[in-house]
């Protein structure tokens, strides 16, 4: 049942560097929230955690940490939970019922290494992730950002890169997934350039087993193909 309407502005998202000022990945939305997701994000226990210009204090005591960039209804994240249950995973959108979503399938499942945070993963990145600390980051389905004049909003590019590479363990990896051929062409082009090949390598690029989301189904509906990419750092 739809009980309220969530609105965010881009000034309450923290400021990022690793973007030109003003440039988001992300657009927010105002969105219906039902009471069940306004529930679960009233009530999130000890499974959220606020953003903070320090890094991060989980897990304890450590074990090997993903990050999920934009998990939509949670329903990879969830997955990825499942299947490694002595890993943590922190997963990071700006959808309020999403949050919502994953928050209650946490409690609900009893899943104790996930923890979640609504707010611009980039800026996560940047302040709560210690260089060299990431065992892996999943972006499954990023926002296309179909125009030319929106290409700058996409999350796979140079700086954002950089980026990455500076927080993934060596070996580490990012995980990519697109159903939108013009941006998994942008993709093997950025990773192709030659100062990117000498810092990541090209792991296997077929389908892992992973959960299918929302937007893998949308795209299998409408006959799109779908291709993962798997980068190495080293
Ligand atoms: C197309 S959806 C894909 C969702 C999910 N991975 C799936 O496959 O169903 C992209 C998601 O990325 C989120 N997103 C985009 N940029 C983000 C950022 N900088 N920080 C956190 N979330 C972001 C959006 O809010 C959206 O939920």
């Amino acid at each position: 049942m739809v009980e309220s309407i969530t609105d965010h502005s881009i000034s309450e998202f923290p400021q990022t560097q690793s973007l030109r000022r003003g440039i988001r990945t992300f657009k927010p939305r105002r969105s219906r929230i039902t009471k069940s997701q306004q529930h679960a994000v009233d009530n999130p226990q000890a499974l959220l955690i606020d953003f903070q210009y320090e890094f991060l204090n989980w897990p304890h005591p450590p074990t090997p940490l993903y990050l999920d960039i934009g998990f939509g209804n949670g329903v990879s994240t969830l997955a990825l939970a499942r299947q490694e249950p002595d890993s943590a995973f922190l997963a990071v959108d700006v959808h309020t019922p999403g949050v919502g979503d994953l928050l209650s399938e946490l409690h609900k499942q009893e899943i104790t290494n996930v923890r979640v945070m609504e707010t611009d993963a980039i800026a996560v990145l940047e302040n709560m992730i210690r260089p060299g600390s990431l065992a892996g980051i999943y972006t499954l389905f990023p926002d296309p950002w179909q125009k030319a004049r929106h290409h700058k909003r996409r999350i796979v590019q140079q700086g954002i890169l950089d980026l990455m590479h500076s927080r993934l363990t060596p070996g580490g990896f990012w995980h990519i997934a697109t159903d939108w051929p013009h941006y998994a062409e942008s993709i093997s082009e950025l990773f192709a350039r030659p100062s990117n090949t000498k810092k990541w390598s090209r792991g296997e690029q077929a389908r892992p087993e992973r959960a299918v989301t929302r937007y893998e189904e949308r795209a299998i509906s409408e006959g799109r193909a779908v291709t993962d990419f798997h980068f190495l750092v080293g």
